[in-house]
């Protein structure tokens, strides 16, 4: 089996380590460096359950191989956290977004990437980031509530 040395850096730790041409990713963040937050879906690319953020920009990890990841940051939702919880975290435990929880994380990074960008977004912008995104929990009424929610706060907050 072809195994490439790969350095990497993951939640601001750096990660030297020998993957197999064909492990992606996901399997490495989960399965070899134990960051279970992240979830496995599909596993194709449909549900969004294993975003993460790859040098800031939101992908599903489980398209991506481990070898891509050379020389690039990762951050998973366990990265995120590392100073306390984001706004967005913080918002959806108040709108009641997290029930099973299995798409959180994924949803987590997505909002949050969108609130970099857009401090203030439309239903239209938060439609379009959560594209792909799939949970069968919420109905995404919660979802969208809490992107607004985290919006203000971050707003509030910046003011204060
Ligand atoms: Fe990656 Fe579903 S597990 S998109
Ligand atoms: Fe259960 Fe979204 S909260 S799948």
């Amino acid at each position: 089996m072809t195994e490439h040395l790969i350095n990497l850096k993951v939640n601001d730790s750096a990660v030297t380590i020998r993957v197999p041409a064909h492990r992606t990713l996901l399997e490495l963040l989960r399965d070899v460096l134990g960051l279970t937050g992240t979830k496995e879906g599909c596993g194709n690319g449909e549900c969004g359950a294993c975003t993460v953020f790859l040098d800031g920009t939101p992908v599903r990890a489980c398209l991506i191989l481990a070898v891509e990841a050379d020389g690039c940051e990762v951050q998973t939702i366990e990265g995120l956290s590392q100073g306390g919880l984001r706004p967005i975290q913080q918002a959806y435990a108040e709108t009641g977004a997290v029930q099973c929880g299995f798409c959180t994380p994924g949803f987590v990074i997505a909002a949050e990437a969108l609130l970099r960008k857009d401090p203030n977004p439309n239903d239209d912008a938060i439609s379009a980031a959560f594209s792909g995104h799939i949970c069968r929990c919420t109905g995404y009424t919660s979802l969208f509530e809490g992107v607004r929610l985290a919006a203000k706060k971050m707003r509030v907050g910046e003011r204060e």
